[in-house]
């Protein structure tokens, strides 16, 4: 068994067992991929305040996000394809997730269904929704959500469109992989991810095949997916979905003062500050350089979470201590699952777990809830810099 002491041994297992289409589709962001850097880059500006003579007993990384009890205020992020990642990989995530005391959200894109996670599983998990033209499909996803006892839908703004990612085009990604020559020969030096693979029934979008109107097959499936992502929705479209839905809303991809307000005012239980990881908008800033802002811009009238770019306990640490309520991780738990399946996600919830709590003991805070824009050193230009 490896040694694992940090998120980046993780992903250098998960490079190493996992199909470079998959890989790829992971470790890239749209374009030249500028704000996919600055997300990692710009957290690695801020600094922690060091304390010393501070009694350190006692402490606690125990949270709440969106009044529910969390051990740490960090989510596992929906990502899509997860189920390729890994053999059966959302179902993985999910039971890493509940075991740990976090909340794991399920991407509509996701290759488990709603309802697969829903039987694996004991604790409520949250769904997220792509807007698609088909208000049939939405409808249902929302009522099959609902079934399975989800405790809050979060819905996705930032992506009606695609942000190109260029490797992806390259690869041919699609799920399953086709069996092209040069795929057949990467997937012949990842056997155990084959052999899981083969084992498994769930090889394609387990919420949308036999669930989207004339979507039955892989062909069927990409020219839906092609056309259905609704490019007018707008707040008016958000209304009817929550309206629909009636139950805990999180609007997922707020990267603007303005927008932020607007959520608070349309009455979202949280907004996650969010670049999409760097997936969408390329020379977009990054989501950790503009939480403070939007945490001034909303005050305490919705909870704000934030993602893209946490790597680290320490990362964590410096969002909440910005005024982040909850982060989510994308990348961080995919190496981990890559890497090593369930196990591997829980590795990576440990790594963070135990680097904010060591980090919280050196800045002298007890518990993670009391972190404050006190902890750091933040440079001068970190928020105006691109005012
Ligand atoms: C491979 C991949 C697939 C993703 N798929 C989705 C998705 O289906 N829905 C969604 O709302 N966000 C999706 N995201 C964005 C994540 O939810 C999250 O915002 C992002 O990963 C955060 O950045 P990080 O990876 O640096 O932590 C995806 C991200 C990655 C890396």
């Amino acid at each position: 068994m490896p040694v694992i002491t940090s998120i980046d041994d993780l992903k250098r297992l998960y490079k190493r067992r996992v199909p470079k289409m998959f890989y790829d589709y992971c470790e890239s962001g749209s374009y030249t991929e500028q704000t996919f850097r600055d997300n990692t880059s710009d957290f690695s500006r801020l600094r922690l305040r060091q304390r010393v003579a501070v009694d350190m007993t006692g402490r606690s990384t125990q949270s709440t996000m969106i009044g529910q009890s969390v051990t740490m205020p960090v989510a596992l992020a929906p990502v899509g394809m997860t189920g390729m990642q890994c053999a059966d990989g959302e179902i993985k995530a999910a039971r890493a997730a509940e075991a740990f005391g976090v909340p794991f959200t399920l991407s509509t894109m996701s290759i488990c269904s709603i309802e697969d996670i829903a039987a694996h599983t004991t604790a409520p998990f949250w769904f997220q929704l792509y807007v698609m033209k088909d208000e049939g499909f939405v409808d249902a996803a929302i009522e099959r959500a609902r079934v399975a006892g989800c405790s809050a839908l979060v819905l996705t703004l930032d992506l009606q469109i695609l942000g190109q990612r260029h490797k992806d085009l390259k690869n041919g990604l699609s799920a399953p992989p086709r069996l092209t020559l040069p795929n057949i020969l990467n997937i012949a030096t990842k056997p155990k991810w084959a052999v899981d693979m083969l084992q498994t029934k769930r090889r394609s979008f387990g919420n949308i095949v036999g669930h989207a109107k004339g979507v039955g097959d892989l062909s069927s499936l990409m020219s839906w997916t092609n056309e259905q992502f609704d490019p007018q929705l707008d707040w008016t479209k958000i209304a009817r979905i929550r309206d629909k839905w009636g139950g805990k809303l999180i609007l997922k991809g707020i990267l603007d003062a303005e927008d932020a307000r607007r959520a608070a005012d349309f009455g979202a239980d949280a907004i996650i500050v969010s670049n999409h990881g760097g997936r969408q908008l390329d020379g977009a800033v990054s989501a950790i350089s503009m939480l403070p802002q939007i945490v001034r811009a909303v005050g305490d009238r919705t909870e704000v979470h934030m993602d893209s770019g946490i790597r680290s306990g320490q990362d964590v640490l410096k969002a909440l201590a910005l005024g982040a309520k909850g982060t989510f991780i994308g990348r961080s738990f995919i190496y981990g699952l890559g890497a090593m399946g369930q196990e591997g996600v829980s590795r990576a919830l440990e790594v963070i777990r135990k680097e904010l709590d060591i980090s919280m003991a050196l800045c002298g805070v007890q518990k993670a809830t009391d972190l404050n824009r006190q902890h750091l050193l933040v440079p001068d230009d970190f928020e105006g810099a691109w005012a």
